[in-house]
């Protein structure tokens, strides 16, 4: 079957519309902040999977490995007839599941949502290609806005994988699986990726490479600001910074400013201190009695919790209860 045409929940002014809310509060607040779903115009979603690659980015090597080992008892335990992706980007990964749920049959459609209509384009034409017994329906939307705009009937499995939902700070998180739950039936299924606390000698090359690609990532964003708001801000007179936060357990990345600099964003005049800066993404790591608290909190049950061979990345197969 050829993919279907995309839903769109989130059109270009929708985009516009949040992106100047959101720099308007991050750029004007005291400690300078951005929302990290930015990054991801068609060269950032290039870099991201880039990053992927890396050797010091172990996570989805990590979770791939999780997947590869579990996806055959996850399509046999669920028994999903509707699998729903969240920030579902190349949906790379997925295909472990697809394999296995069409080996198990059963699974009638592939509901893939993201931001970015780039990367679900060419998601959403390969998958389709490559599984020709599927129903590929791509949705444009926001995860954190969109959750009532998922298909319904049918058991239905969401999957958020590769360690995104450590990008909400704890309240955030807690009000996503709050509205996760509220937009299930009682017996669908919720399959979360999460990065586990570790060394931080570990952690923290995985968000800043030798090769610079994580900081090219991170720049990206200034190249959005300035393309979609007309800004003038100087990717390069701004450092990558990747800083593990032992307290509350996450990488934070930054851009810090190399020299004083006025910018203008918007009707708005920023300015930053030489060494001043923005953040641009919280990646939180996760202890397994945490995340699987945080489902149970949110009216979910954790069925099952695993990790790769190494104990690097943990995976939790949850009910709504
Ligand atoms: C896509 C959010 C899981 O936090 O590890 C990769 C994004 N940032 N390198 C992560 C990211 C820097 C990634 N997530």
């Amino acid at each position: 079957m050829s993919a279907e045409p995309l839903e769109i929940h989130l059109d270009d002014q929708d985009l516009g519309r949040s992106l100047r809310r959101d720099v308007r509060v991050g750029l004007s607040a005291g400690q300078k902040w951005l929302p990290p779903k930015w990054f991801y115009d068609t060269r950032g979603s290039e870099l991201f999977d880039e990053i992927t690659r890396l050797p010091e980015y172990y996570p989805t090597r990590a979770e791939r490995a999780v997947l590869a080992e579990r996806a055959a008892e996850i399509a046999e335990l669920t028994a999903a007839k509707t699998l729903i992706e969240l920030g579902s980007g190349s949906s790379e990964k997925t295909r472990l599941l697809l394999d296995a749920f069409v080996r198990a049959g059963g699974l009638g459609t592939f509901v893939p949502l993201d931001v970015s209509v780039s990367a679900l384009r060419g998601s959403t034409t390969t998958l389709a290609a490559d599984y020709p017994g599927l129903r590929v329906r791509g949705i444009v939307g926001d995860f954190t806005r969109h959750l009532d705009r998922l298909p319904t009937g049918g058991r239905r499995l969401v999957i958020f994988l590769g360690g995104t939902v450590g990008n909400l700070l704890p309240v955030e998180r807690a009000e996503f699986l709050a509205r996760m739950r509220a937009a299930l039936e009682v017996g669908d299924w919720l399959l979360v990726g999460a990065d586990l606390v570790k060394d931080p000698a570990v952690i923290v090359p995985a968000y800043d490479d030798a090769a610079g690609v994580t900081a090219e990532f991170n720049r990206n964003v200034l190249r959005v600001l300035n393309r979609e708001l007309g800004a003038d801000l100087d990717p390069e007179a701004f450092a990558h910074v990747a800083l593990w936060d032992p307290e509350h357990e996450w990488i934070e990345m930054r851009l810090r400013a190399e020299r004083p600099m006025r910018v203008r964003v918007l009707d708005l005049d920023v300015g930053f201190a030489a060494g001043e800066d923005l953040r641009t993404e919280v990646s939180a790591k996760f202890r397994p009695e945490g995340i699987t608290g945080e489902l149970d909190s949110a009216g979910f049950r954790a069925e099952r919790f695993w990790t790769d061979p190494d104990g690097l990345f943990g995976v939790t197969l949850a009910r709504a209860g």
